[in-house]
């Protein structure tokens, strides 16, 4: 799995949260429309995700790594213990197998950090993402649970798992 020309992975900075925000802002709205409800989707605001993202790299928790555009991130992936946490695309980048490198990454993240089981959580429904996990060789194991977002509210998420050895 390769970018396309003129992208490349890098790890995140801190300067970078206006642009990611922008853009995991509108995979919310574009990628979740009909999967989480509406009136989630109507009360999100770009600034609390801005925040989020401040707090969450000030955490240290975990890693993160974003696709750039001229430097400018328009992907990215996170992972932290054994869980791949994120894997979002610009929906105006959706279509060029950016996905399935982001995941890519994430895999390498974890085989550093010495996991051998990896772990992901997609919204029950999200068919787009499930396709390309499965086409990773990540494979749903049966189970859903209802997750507390950071964000105030439930989202109904089944699990995917993947051996990385
Ligand atoms: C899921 C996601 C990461 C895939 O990234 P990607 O780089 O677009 O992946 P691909 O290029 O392999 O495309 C995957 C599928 O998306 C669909 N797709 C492609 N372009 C699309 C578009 N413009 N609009 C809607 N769907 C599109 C296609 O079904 C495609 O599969 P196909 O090419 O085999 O038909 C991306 O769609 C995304 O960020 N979605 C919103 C957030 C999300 O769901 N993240 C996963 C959270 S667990």
């Amino acid at each position: 799995v390769t970018l396309p020309p003129g992208l490349a992975l890098r790890p995140v900075r801190l300067d970078d949260v206006e642009a990611i925000a922008a853009y995991h802002h509108q995979c919310w709205l574009q990628g979740y429309a009909g999967l989480v409800p509406q009136e989630v989707l109507d009360a999100l605001v770009v600034e609390d995700r801005i925040q989020l993202w401040r707090e969450h790299l000030a955490s240290g928790a975990g890693r993160t790594a974003v696709v750039a555009a001229d430097d400018r991130p328009i992907a990215h992936v996170g992972v932290e213990l054994d869980t791949i946490e994120s894997v979002y695309v610009d929906p105006a980048w959706w279509g060029q197998r950016i996905g399935p490198v982001l995941l890519a990454e994430g895999e390498r993240l974890l085989q550093e950090d010495g996991v051998t089981d990896g772990v992901l959580w997609t919204v029950v429904g999200n068919d787009r993402a499930v396709k390309v996990y499965e086409a990773a060789g990540w494979a749903l194991d049966g189970t859903v649970e209802v997750h507390d977002h950071p964000l105030g509210f439930n989202l109904t998420e089944q699990r995917m798992v993947k051996r990385l050895r």
